[in-house]
């Protein structure tokens, strides 16, 4: 158990900034950051979508998941300098170069490096990266973290790997890949429940369709957020 508080960032995955807008406003006390990704960011525009939610006091992680030549993430990462976002990622198998180009522009910015999606089981993991993800995240987290990557994207199910690895000390584990017992886990493969995932050593939990679309029974995103909260705390203090 990390003995920490875990915090939790909701993914903003709707296709309208006013529906965006309005979780925000519904969630902002029950969520710590928020999570804008390409769907958001491609429907109605990066620079209109950042600044809209940061005027909205939303604390953002700019879910990008970069995955291209040193230059042009370079160049990616310098157009939304303006901003200050406070977290952003990119795939931490893009390269080492452009890994070091995306620390080197982000300023104050926070980087985050996506290891192996949690959409990918073992057998698809090893087809697309060679071997299973109990392999490669250990792998990709440790370069990503030695060219000063902050944070590191994993399963919570490969976090307890990661906690026993000393190089990795500072860095937070944000954690998708979230299914309490009531939610479906969908197109999600490699999937742990908030207790779970907080005593396995997650920092940070990334939240979409459990909050966003709740089962009726739960009923809204706040009390899905409440729900999930609850079930944090009581694992962290038991
Ligand atoms: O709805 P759900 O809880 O599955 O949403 C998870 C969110 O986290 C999605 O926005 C997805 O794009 C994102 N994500 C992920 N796996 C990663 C990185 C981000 O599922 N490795």
């Amino acid at each position: 158990m990390s003995g920490k508080k875990a915090r939790i960032a909701v993914a903003l995955d709707v296709n309208q900034l006013s529906q965006a807008l309005r979780l925000v406003e519904a969630l902002h006390k029950e969520v710590d950051y928020f999570k804008v990704g390409l769907e958001l960011l491609h429907a109605e525009g990066t620079p209109r979508v950042l600044a809209a939610l940061q005027s909205a006091g939303a604390m953002l992680f700019v879910d990008w998941k970069l995955h291209d030549i040193p230059e042009t993430v370079k160049k990616a990462v310098q157009a939304i300098a303006p901003f200050e976002v406070p977290y952003f990622n990119l795939h931490a198998s893009t390269g080492r170069t452009s890994i070091h180009a995306a620390v080197e522009a982000a300023g104050k910015s926070r980087v985050l490096g996506v290891t192996v999606l949690t959409s990918l089981d073992d057998a698809e993991c090893t087809e697309i990266f060679g071997a299973a993800a109990d392999i490669k995240v250990p792998q990709f987290a440790r370069t990503f973290v030695s060219l000063g990557g902050h944070a590191i994207i994993c399963s919570a199910k490969e976090a307890q790997l990661l906690r026993n690895m000393p190089e990795l000390d500072s860095a937070e584990l944000w954690t998708p890949g979230i299914r309490p017992l009531w939610a479906a886990a969908r197109d999600q493969k490699r999937v742990l429940s908030p207790a779970d995932a907080v005593r396995a050593g997650a920092d940070v939990l990334i939240i979409g369709r459990p909050i966003t679309q709740p089962p009726g029974e739960i009923g809204s995103p706040v009390e899905a957020a409440k729900r999930i909260r609850a079930e944090i705390e009581e694992a962290l203090a038991a």
